[in-house]
Order: structure tokens, then sequence, then C-alpha cells
């Protein structure tokens, strides 16, 4: 390859790798610092994971890491899931279409978990709404 058709193609790399951060970045609800997203991710592993984790394939985590036609795909690992959620908008106050939104559907046929098994308590519910509530008010300082 000659010396300029090199440097092209470094260029257009280069170019397509910014333009491709700059979207990642719009598109993202993740406003934290990454002392904040790593404090949230610890509290998230240690209170909700659980909760998202158990009943096998009737559980959060065990459906929607599988075949299933949602905008909602985990992978079950949390390190990888959280950073996700965070950036897609799962953790949106009053938003129906996050998790605390679809957990706490009135609408049986849109309430989560959707296997009917394991609904979560108004404890739990109340876990996870608070850690929606912390998490909003540190997205905002
Ligand atoms: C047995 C399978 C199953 C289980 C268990 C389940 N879900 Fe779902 N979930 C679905 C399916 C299928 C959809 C897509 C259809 C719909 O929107 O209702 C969905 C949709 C969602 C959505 C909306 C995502 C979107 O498409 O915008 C959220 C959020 C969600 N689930 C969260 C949860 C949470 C939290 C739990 C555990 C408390 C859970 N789900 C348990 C099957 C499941």
């Amino acid at each position: 390859m000659k010396r300029w058709a090199i440097i092209t193609a470094i260029m257009v790399a280069l170019a397509a790798a910014a333009a491709a951060a700059v979207r990642a970045q719009q598109g993202s609800f993740d406003k934290l610092s990454a002392a904040d997203r790593q404090a949230f991710q610890e509290r998230f592993a240690k209170d909700i994971w659980p909760l998202l984790q158990r009943n096998g394939k009737n559980g959060c985590v065990g459906c929607h890491s599988g075949k299933i036609v949602s905008a909602l795909h985990l992978t079950g690992q949390v390190e990888r899931d959280f950073p996700m959620l965070l950036r897609e908008g799962f953790f949106i106050p009053d938003d129906a279409g996050s998790l605390l939104g679809r957990i706490t559907d009135k609408d049986p046929e849109r309430r989560m978990p959707r296997s009917k098994v394991g609904l979560w308590t108004d404890a739990e519910t109340k876990l996870l709404a608070q850690f929606v509530a912390d998490l909003d008010k540190k997205q905002r300082n």
C-alpha cells in the first residue's frame, strides 16, 4: 500500500471512531462520574441484582437473557448489565418502560415478571424505588 493510502485509511478509521463516540455520548442516559457509577454499581450488585437473578428462567435475568422479543436484553453479568441499564434509561424515574415502571405497572399484561412467579413485595419494590431516586438525584448534581 502506498503511504497516502495508509494515511487515508487511518484517517477514515479515526473519523468513524470519533463519530461513534459522539453518538454513544448523545444517546446515553448515563451522566455519572466514573466514581459515582462504580458506587451505584456496587450498591446495585448487592441490593437489586439478586432480586433480578432469582427464580431462574422465571426471573428477570433468566427470561431477559433468553430468546424473547424485548428491548431489554441482559447478559447475566452485572458488570455489563448495570452500565447498559443506566445508559439505556432503564432507571429513569416515573417511566413506564423502566424496570421500576414495569414491576409496578397496574396492568397485569405489562407487569413484570411476566411469569407471575415471584412478584415483588412492597419492601423489594421500595428498595428499587429508593435506588432509582438516589441515582436520579446524583445525576442532577
Ligand atoms: C418469562 C419471561 C419474562 C420475565 C420472567 C420477565 N420479563 Fe420483562 N419482558 C418480557 C417480555 C416478553 C417483554 C416484551 C413484551 C412487553 O413489553 O411486555 C418484557 C418487557 C420488559 C420491559 C420493557 C422493555 C422494553 O421492551 O421496552 C422491562 C423494563 C422488563 N420487561 C423488565 C423486567 C423485570 C424487571 C423483570 C423481573 C421482575 C422481568 N422483566 C421479568 C418477558 C419477561
